[in-house]
């Protein structure tokens, strides 16, 4: 059975009432409802971790490592744009992994159009809502029955 983990960074755990023009009215626990039901409904099983602490999201990615993690969705909200370190805890555990973002980063502030993550990732995607952690995940289960 595969195993996913979704890893949300800084702050998105606010989802639903940050900045709602920009993230959506979802909350997080509606996007990750979603997604269980999505994953189970393919026979997979998706873990979802948040976390606003650096090491934490790291300290999940090198777990990941362990558990049988098979592929890693990740939104590290601003630690994308600044985190050296997670970018080394990708490349460390080398599992496939898809950044999401829910904005689209390149429509908004320059600091946000570099990001440490997306050429190690397997595919990036942006600016689609939540709808673009249920793309993530569909790519993610393709790629890996594709390869069993
Ligand atoms: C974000 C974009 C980041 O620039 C920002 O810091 C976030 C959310 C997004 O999902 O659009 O926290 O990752």
């Amino acid at each position: 059975m595969p195993r996913i983990l979704v890893l949300n960074g800084p702050n998105l755990n606010l989802l639903g009432t940050r900045e709602p023009h920009l993230y959506g009215s979802q909350t997080l626990p509606d996007i990750i409802g979603r997604l269980e039901q999505l994953a189970s409904a393919r026979g997979a099983t998706l873990v979802a971790v948040q976390s606003n602490a650096e090491h934490e999201l790291i300290a999940a990615v090198q777990k990941a490592k362990q558990d049988g993690t098979d592929a890693i969705i990740v939104n590290a909200g601003a630690f994308t744009h600044s985190s050296i370190a997670l970018m080394d805890a990708f490349q460390a555990v080398a599992l496939p992994f898809y950044e999401v973002h829910l904005s689209n980063v390149y429509a908004r502030e320059a600091f946000r159009h570099h990001s440490y993550l997306s050429a190690l990732a397997a595919g990036v995607i942006v600016g689609l809502g939540a709808q673009g952690y249920e793309f993530a995940l569909e790519a993610a289960l393709t790629r890996l029955a594709s390869r069993r």
